[in-house]
């Protein structure tokens, strides 16, 4: 050690250790390059009176073109060198990308220019009064306790105008915090760092060593300083806060899904997706039936890195209970009367997914062997003994409530909580009734092709009705009530008549288009279709050639606005 043969000695930092050919050398992490910081600690002392000098930005040598620093002979060494430090700051402050960086450069820089034994700048978040973070320097002790006087920094950080306090010991008074007295601080300069009239926090430096107490001509250039850098260090927080949106909406691009939705709850779905697939983590996806949780299910397997492989789905409400162990692990030759040897779908999905769809329909004495797969992660054939691997990643699905399950005693604790590691909960269509415009459309393009009909849009009147229709079904109803309108409406928009009877008669337009308005016009279709009907004796044919329109959109009409083909009401008829 230290190029002294030795068998055992206590170790200091920068020792050098050869072992061979290989030299080490013990850097302790205070002494670490770079990592010179020191803990910031508001000190909480009240502090009642010193003697201050204060500057506001207006009064500002350096900010000020019309009263340049007098560059007297004595004073233009200093001079020159501040403004070149102020230089050296500008140009650091433009090349700086994150708000750390910047503190550094300017922590570095002020220490180069000002006395100052300690330096700190303590930020403020959204709420003006808080500080939210803060970094110090201690020039004599890397990595000391930096500790600003509270009431000095909400005070400059309230007036928004800096401060020099000098001689505070020599005051010799009681009011002086008692922590000024111990640190042996003689000499403070508090400057607020803000900018476009926001408060963002000050920079604090203090010093204790006689021979180089702060003067005016420090606190003039901290001011100027702190003027510049609260640009810069605003520019660098919009920077993060647009690199993390940036990345979020990356995230959100990259995925790979066929959902519509741009709705807060499917964004954060969006978001669940793309933390869970990469992991193998088991899903259970929550919902109500028709809330898309198949297309989660298929979105987080796509996105992960099992993509290759494949993903199988098994639906435990859709196979006898019988046949449900021998479909999921397969089974041997002979185990049961006629079984052949098989693989099962656990197999046939070794390096994949496996969706268990309607998971709370799979019966109890099932739950109790797939718990098994899951807590193994290896199964048996039925009627065999090999053990195989289960390598599989899991996503269930239900639309039941599973808790209640648990208490009702139809589906074991122990794995409704080995399921539900990661929950997605799917929202209703009726929690997110904006995206039910961009779903219409949608399925609005997806079956007008599928049909070969070319349907341009949806009409207000209709659009309305879809908007504020609760949709029990969610978007499979809403797909099935699109798909439907499309196969039998005739014209190039969707019309409001289009629609099934349940979407008219329970949807509406609250506050979109009064509910008046629809009845006038529903009115007014009853009377045209009838009037139509009447002047040919109740021939349909003859009545849609007259009205302009497809027979079978009569037929429609007809329907929707509850008249009989006769021409006659099923209630009322209109006047
Ligand atoms: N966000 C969406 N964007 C586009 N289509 C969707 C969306 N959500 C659901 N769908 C469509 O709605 C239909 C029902 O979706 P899915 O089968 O995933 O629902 P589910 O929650 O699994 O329903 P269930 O509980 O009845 O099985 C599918 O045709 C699906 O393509
Ligand atoms: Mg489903």
């Amino acid at each position: 050690m230290n190029d002294v043969p030795i068998k055992d000695k206590a170790l200091q930092n920068g020792d050098k250790i050869q072992v061979g050919d290989i030299l080490f050398t013990l850097m302790l992490d205070s002494d670490v390059p770079g990592c010179s910081s020191s803990p910031v600690s508001l000190d909480d002392n009240r502090l009642v009176t010193l003697n201050f000098v204060r500057l506001s930005p207006e009064e500002s040598l350096f900010l000020r073109g019309d009263r340049a620093p007098q560059t007297a002979s004595a004073a233009s060494a200093r001079v020159a060198h501040d403004l070149n430090a102020l230089l050296k700051i500008s140009t650091n402050i433009t090349s700086a990308q994150t708000v750390d960086n910047l503190q550094d450069q300017l922590l570095d820089s002020v220490l180069d220019v000002v006395p100052a034994e300690q330096a700190s700048i303590l930020l403020v978040g959204a709420d003006e009064e808080w500080f939210d973070s803060s970094v110090g320097r201690d020039r004599r002790a890397p990595g000391k306790l930096v500790q600003p006087s509270r009431t000095i920094v909400h005070k400059v950080l309230r007036d928004g105008t800096a401060m020099l306090s000098r001689n505070i010991l020599a005051e010799g008074s009681l009011s002086v915090s008692d922590s000024l007295v111990q640190t042996q601080t003689r000499s403070v300069i508090c400057a607020p760092l803000q900018a476009l009239g926001r408060k963002m926090g000050v920079l604090y430096l203090a010093t204790g060593n006689p021979d180089s107490d702060f003067d005016e001509g420090h606190l003039q250039w901290v001011t100027a300083v702190c003027s510049i850098a609260a640009v810069g260090l605003q520019n660098c927080r919009q920077l993060e806060f647009l690199r993390s949106e940036n990345q979020r909406l990356q995230e959100e691009v990259n995925l790979n899904h066929n959902m519509v939705g741009e709705s807060p709850a499917m964004r954060h779905v969006y978001q669940l997706i793309g933390k869970v697939a990469p992991v193998d983590s088991t899903v259970l996806i929550t919902g109500e039936s028709g809330t898309g949780k198949e297309l989660v299910a298929r979105a987080i397997h796509q996105n992960s890195p099992r993509r290759a492989n494949p993903l199988v789905a098994i639906n435990c409400a859709a196979i006898p209970e019988a046949l449900l162990e021998s479909e999921l692990f397969g089974c041997e030759k002979g185990a049961y009367t006629g079984a052949q040897q098989r693989r099962g779908k656990l197999e046939a999905a070794a390096g994949g997914t496996v969706f268990l769809d309607e998971i709370g329909d799979l019966p109890l004495p099932l739950q109790a062997k797939f718990l098994r797969v899951l807590q193994e992660r290896q199964f048996e054939r039925l009627g065999g003994h090999r053990t195989i691997p289960a390598n599989v990643r899991w996503i269930a699905a239900t639309n039941r409530d599973l808790k209640q399950a648990v208490q009702g005693g139809t589906f074991r604790e122990d794995l409704y909580f080995r399921l539900q590691v990661i929950a997605i909960r799917m929202p209703p269509l009726r929690e997110r009734s904006e995206d039910i415009s961009l779903l219409a459309n949608y399925f609005v393009a997806k079956y007008s092709k599928a049909c070969g009909r070319a349907v341009k849009g949806i009409s207000l009147e209709a659009r309305a009705q879809l908007v504020h229709y609760e949709w029990p079904g969610n978007v499979r109803e809403l797909e099935n009530a699109i798909e439907r309108a499309i196969v039998l409406g005739s014209t190039e928009l969707l019309l409001w008549e289009d629609l099934n009877k349940e979407v008219l008669e329970r949807g509406g337009s609250p506050g979109v288009v009064s509910p008046k308005y629809h009845e006038a016009v529903r009115q007014a279709k009853r009377k045209i279709v009838h009037e139509a009907l009447d002047r040919v004796s109740g021939n349909m044919s003859e009545a849609a050639r007259h009205l302009g329109i497809h027979p079978n959109n009569l037929h429609r009409l007809i329907r929707n606005l509850g008249l009989r083909s006769t021409g006659q009401s099923t209630d009322d008829r209109p006047a």
